[in-house]
């Protein structure tokens, strides 16, 4: 079922509107532009109309998902490497976004939940743009297949962390996120853990959970050796009770902790804290960082 045209929808979006979804001055002004170039081209609002259509047939579901911005080949006659040129990587997925935001906030009201909650986990859309601003110096959204998680209606923003319901080995976990917005201090986790292990109880009984969990740079091993046993890393990743499994993590954390992506010529990187000399210092050396997954069991934390 095709939705309200997004034609409609996109011309009813506003500067307030974006701040809501999280977009700082810079990102809101070149989504505007964006917004009125493309109610210009019919060949590109069909394709934000495809995604916007397969964002909506995708919202609830949170089990086997499917890809909402995959387009099929022979759609239109766009060119993906051209669209990424001409508009910015991840431009057609973020109209489309902005698009269905409210069908999204609907859906969080369906299941009772505060509209303020509601939009905070939205304005993970704007973060995004912001983080991709940061890493390319321009408009766009590079991590749009991210979004589908808190497209789906399953990711929220309490407090600190960010939380989704997705399956671990088969079972329905809460999984830990951690945006880039501030120092982790154990004392704001602790709030999240408790504030998230209720949450979901109460919003979603329908997928009971006992176990949180998270995949990520942050839960290397490695850390604990080069950063303050003290610190707010160190201490988070204590937290977490590691599986065997390891992953290479050079990539992701040049990107969280410098912004990089690609090919990254370690000598241009800043080296102010003692977790960028770190991470460099250990690549240089031939070595590398890990992905790790872990859980702990939620009753940790008390609601
Ligand atoms: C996770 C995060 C919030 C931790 O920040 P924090 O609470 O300040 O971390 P700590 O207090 O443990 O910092 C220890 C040291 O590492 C440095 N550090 C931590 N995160 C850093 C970052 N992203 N970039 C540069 N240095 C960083 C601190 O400045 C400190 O350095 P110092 O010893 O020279 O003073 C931060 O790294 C961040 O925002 N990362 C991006 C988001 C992310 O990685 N999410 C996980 C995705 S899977």
């Amino acid at each position: 079922m095709a939705l309200t045209p997004v034609a409609d929808r996109l011309t009813a979006i506003d500067d307030e509107h974006l701040t809501r979804l999280g977009f700082r001055a810079d990102d809101r002004h070149d989504a505007l532009l964006t917004i009125r170039r493309a109610l210009d081209e019919p060949t590109v609002l069909a394709r934000v109309q495809y995604i916007a259509d397969q964002l909506l047939e995708q919202l609830g579901i949170f089990d086997r998902p499917k890809d909402p911005f995959a387009v099929p080949e022979g759609f239109d006659d766009l060119d993906p490497a051209v669209l990424d040129k001409e508009w910015g990587v991840g431009v057609l997925p973020l109209l489309a976004l902005v698009a269905t935001a409210d069908d999204v906030a609907g859906f969080h009201a369906g299941r009772g939940i505060d509209p303020e909650v509601s939009r905070r986990s939205l304005s993970d859309l704007g973060q995004q743009a912001w983080v991709h601003r940061r890493t390319f110096s321009g408009f766009g959204l590079h991590t749009y297949p991210w979004m589908r998680i808190c497209w789906s209606g399953a990711l929220y923003w309490l407090g600190r962390l960010q939380f989704n319901l997705t399956r671990y080995h088969g079972d329905w976990v809460v999984s830990t996120h951690i945006p880039e917005s501030g120092p982790l201090t154990p004392e704001a986790c602790a709030e999240s853990f408790g504030w998230a292990r209720t949450f979901f109880a109460e919003h979603f009984p329908d997928y009971p959970t006992t176990v949180f969990h998270c995949g990520s740079w942050l839960l290397d091993p490695q850390l604990t050796e080069v950063l303050a046993p003290e610190s707010n890393m160190v201490r988070f990743q204590q937290l977490w009770e590691l599986d065997d499994e390891q992953r290479v993590g050079d990539p992701d954390a040049l990107f969280f902790v410098f912004r990089r992506r690609g090919e990254v010529d370690l000598e241009t990187l800043p080296q102010d804290t003692s977790l960028q000399r770190a991470i460099v210092a250990k690549i240089r050396a031939g070595g590398h960082w890990q992905l790790r997954e872990g859980t702990f069991g939620q009753d940790r934390f008390a609601g």
